[in-house]
């Protein structure tokens, strides 16, 4: 590609909000009124259930294209997107290279034979996953969402130890198949109809933190491993046979919530202490998002197996679960027919894509950007949490995956606010999302390719929007 068309590509990627119609738009509404009558009832989000939940009466927008840090919807509308759509665009919404991977790729091979015949695209990916990803971690199981890697990784812990014992943690989010929601404890609602189904032997620890029972800071964090060991060596805490810890180095959807430094690391201690294998949940965290190629870098910790997923593909389902050959040779040599794949496992496009997005990160030094954006952003919030000290948390998270807890006067969650706030940027050109398992943390999760201009745009909106909320 010319320079000129790249120049040009980086203004457009760069501008700021356009709206030419009310937000939901007629064409957005049509569509969501059609898409409703096709559509699982549970699924789309529609208006009145909105309303229901939420008392704001707003239909989604119904998106068309998309390009670095814009999202155009079907009425024209133009939109900065702060939430880096469930943070899977971090190199940017059809970043060029991987837009022209997956042109290349799609005019020579669209589909391969998974385990049975793979592709060269699959074969380099492993290759280079096991050279991106820190220690000895090498061996691949590739998958196409993120609850397929956790799943993955989860059986893998069977082969190694024999034991069907899991930790997990309470706040967590790691998917919502019927093995990845077993460790999922994000909200009840999510598990209720389904828990005769998952697996009994899931034991939620606290995750120390702000919003948890066991709070944050050093305190926090001795406490909730008082609390692994007590179930890792105590038969009586009904954890017998724990084969398998697994944890988010910062809770993404459980409203970044972000351990004490140096708790991972004690954690790990414990997995060695006690023969559990160590599952890092990457999932959100990885491919840069926290300023560093995976957050468990911050720490010096190599898991046993590490999950990826959302950002990996630039945009194509696509995840994998990466372990140690110590650990997967629990699995043992395959013996003809796979005990483990998919149809679809190594697909040549969403391979070639997720290689074409790894070199976009390096090739524009995408880790760093997200390191210095992230800061600048984590000062503009820290500032709106000074404007309001009484109603505003300290900003949380790391890197681009930051996150400002909302709070009632009486000093508790305060998730009607902040979900006011996420519908008033969107009417303003804004999107975010909520996250928190109340629903008040203010989510940001943008493209590392977001500009400094559109974040101090979108800064000085929310600063207005919640004046208009928490009073000026
Ligand atoms: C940490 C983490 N793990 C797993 C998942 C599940 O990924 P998927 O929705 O692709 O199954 C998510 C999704 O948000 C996540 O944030």
């Amino acid at each position: 590609m010319g320079r000129g068309v790249e120049r040009l590509r980086d203004m457009v990627a760069n501008l700021g909000p356009a709206l030419v119609t009310a937000v939901p738009g007629p064409a957005s509404r049509a569509l969501i009124d059609d898409l409703a009558r096709y559509e699982c009832p549970a699924i789309t989000a529609r208006r009145a259930r909105r309303a229901e939940e939420t008392g704001i009466d707003q239909d989604p927008i119904v998106w068309d294209r998309a390009e670095g840090a814009c999202v155009w919807d079907v009425d024209g509308n133009r939109y900065v997107d702060l939430s880096g759509a469930f943070a899977v665009a971090g190199v940017g919404h059809c970043n060029p290279r991987v837009v022209e991977a997956a042109r290349r790729q799609s005019g020579k091979l669209i589909h391969a034979m998974g385990d049975v015949f793979p592709s060269r695209e699959k074969i380099a990916l492993c290759q280079k996953l096991a050279e991106i990803t820190p220690g000895d971690l090498q061996h691949v199981i590739l998958a196409q969402s993120g609850a397929g890697a956790v799943e993955a990784a989860l059986k893998t812990a069977v082969m190694a130890t024999g034991r069907p014992g899991v930790i997990a943690f309470q706040g967590s989010y790691h998917g919502l198949s019927y093995g990845a929601l077993s460790v999922t404890a994000y909200r009840r609602s999510f598990r209720e109809p389904f828990q005769a189904q998952l697996n009994p032997h899931v034991i939620h620890a606290p995750y120390p933190g702000e919003d948890g029972p066991l709070g944050g800071g050093a305190a926090g964090a001795e406490a909730s491993l008082r609390w692994i060991r007590h179930l890792l060596e105590d038969p009586a805490s009904g954890a017998a046979g724990i084969g398998a810890l697994i944890v988010e180095p910062i809770q993404g959807r459980g409203g970044e919530v972000t351990p004490p430094q140096g708790w991972l690391r004690e954690v790990r201690g414990l997995c060695d202490a006690f023969g559990v294998v160590m599952i890092v949940d990457e999932i959100y965290t990885g491919f840069g998002r926290t300023g560093r190629w995976f957050a468990c870098e911050h720490e010096g910790v190599v898991p046993d197996v590490m999950c990826v997923g959302k950002g990996m593909g630039g945009g194509f389902p696509i995840s994998a679960a990466i372990g140690r050959p110590s650990i997967m040779a629990g699995w043992g040599e395959s013996r003809g027919e796979a005990i483990h794949t998919s149809t679809f496992l190594g697909n040549p496009l969403g391979c070639a894509m997720a290689m074409a997005a790894i070199e976009a990160i390096e090739a524009d030094g995408l880790v760093e950007r997200c390191a210095r954006l992230g800061e600048h952003l984590e000062a503009g919030l820290g500032a709106l949490a000074r404007r309001w000290p009484a109603r505003i948390g300290a900003p949380r998270g790391r890197g681009l995956m930051l996150g400002l807890p909302i709070l009632s006067e009486a000093g508790g969650a305060d998730g009607g606010s902040a979900m006011a706030a996420v519908s008033q940027m969107l009417q303003r050109g804004y999107l975010l999302l909520p996250s928190g398992v109340h629903g008040h943390v203010l989510g940001l999760a943008p493209p590392f390719v977001i500009g400094v201009d559109q974040i101090d745009a979108a800064l000085a909106a929310l600063d207005e929007v919640l004046a208009g909320i928490l009073g000026a």
